[in-house]
């Protein structure tokens, strides 16, 4: 056994034993290969370094309560891997390689997985990078995929609470026609100034609002922003806002329960209708939201009593988690049993 006190992990980065990596040369994938380095060389000229091209991924897999391992949902991000290279042209990494990759980093690091009582989780970095040497402004011809994984903790060791969000004005995540639907690192950096004011002002993240109008909900900070009123959940649709999959897979669990699902503009007043709201991603799943302050304007707008999560957000929130975790019936087939 590893030498890890599963009740303390978080969510950061620990060394495993193994990474996976394929390199694109020569117009094609080529054998996935395992290494024990965590370091990478690739040329100076690197156009992962210079350009920008550069997307990646963010996935877990779960010690089930039958200690059988799940992998959850990994053709989606498989798929939403090839869309952000196609936007900013990389080389698309084949379902097949990816899905070899991610198995084998699993079953690479078995021990690292934390046991099904610690409620934690492998989490699973898939990352494709140019390193092709490039000085002028153009497409690599040469590739790295990497998939590595780390053991996280559950994310809410002090419950699941509701956190306070802040709407920014001065920054912008993503333009108009931009790469927000993309998971490329670009739409990161852009976020981070914003994102550490919020941490220091007292917020849990930033909520931000579509660059163009500023009048209506984009993301809320690295996941997706939901809200619930009259049996409906509400969550904004754009062009600049990632395709959560938790979000993805929240809707459908919000429909099976009987809610209406609407996937559309949320205008910022709106928000001071909802009884619930949350932000959700692999990360946390759902982080319940109890306030949002706009730090413009000043105005506060309460969702649900700021203190307990509201209860459809924690109906939602138990569902998926149980699933994962192979306490509950696979019924949508989202998990995968890694052997
Ligand atoms: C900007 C952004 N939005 C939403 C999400 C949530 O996506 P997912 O549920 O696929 O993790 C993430 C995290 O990956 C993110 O970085």
């Amino acid at each position: 056994m590893v030498d890890i006190t599963w009740s303390e992990l978080s969510f950061g980065y620990i060394k495993t034993d193994y990474n996976v990596r394929c390199y694109f040369k020569n117009g094609a994938w080529g054998k996935i290969e395992k290494t024990t380095s965590e370091e990478i060389s690739i040329h100076m000229a690197a156009t992962c370094l210079h350009y920008g091209q550069e997307a990646f991924e963010g996935l877990k897999a779960f010690r089930g309560k039958d200690h059988k391992i799940r992998v959850f949902r990994w053709n989606e991000n498989a798929k939403r891997l090839r869309s952000s290279a196609e936007t900013i042209m990389c080389e698309g990494v084949p379902d097949e390689i990816f899905k070899e990759a991610v198995f084998e980093a699993i079953l690479l690091n078995q021990r690292y997985i934390p046991p099904y009582e610690s409620e934690g989780s492998l989490y699973i970095r898939p990352l494709l990078i140019g390193t092709g040497a490039r000085v002028g402004v153009k497409p690599a011809d040469e590739y790295l995929f990497i998939v590595f994984v780390t053991p996280v903790g559950p994310y809410f060791k002090e419950g699941f609470k509701p956190v306070k969000m802040q709407i920014v004005r001065d920054f912008d995540r993503a333009a108009p026609l931009g790469t927000g639907h993309v998971k490329i690192g670009g739409n990161y950096a852009a976020s981070l100034r914003p994102g550490e004011r919020a941490h220091d002002e007292g917020f849990a993240s930033c909520l931000f609002l579509d660059a163009k109008t500023k009048t209506k909900i984009d993301e809320a900070g690295p996941a997706n922003f939901f809200g619930i009123k009259n049996n409906t959940y509400v969550t904004p649709h754009s062009h600049t806002i990632l395709p959560s999959i938790t979000n993805m897979s929240l809707r459908t669990l919000a429909a099976d329960m009987g809610l209406k699902v609407e996937a559309r503009e949320i205008m910022v007043e709106e928000l001071g209708t909802f009884e619930e709201g949350g932000a959700c991603g692999t990360a946390a799943v759902i982080s319940p939201i109890g306030e949002i302050q706009d730090r413009e304007t000043g105005k506060v707008y309460k969702l649900g009593d700021g203190v307990n999560p509201g209860p459809y957000s924690k109906k939602l929130y138990d569902r998926l988690r149980a699933i994962q975790y192979g306490e509950e019936p696979d019924v949508f087939g989202w998990c995968e049993v890694v052997e």
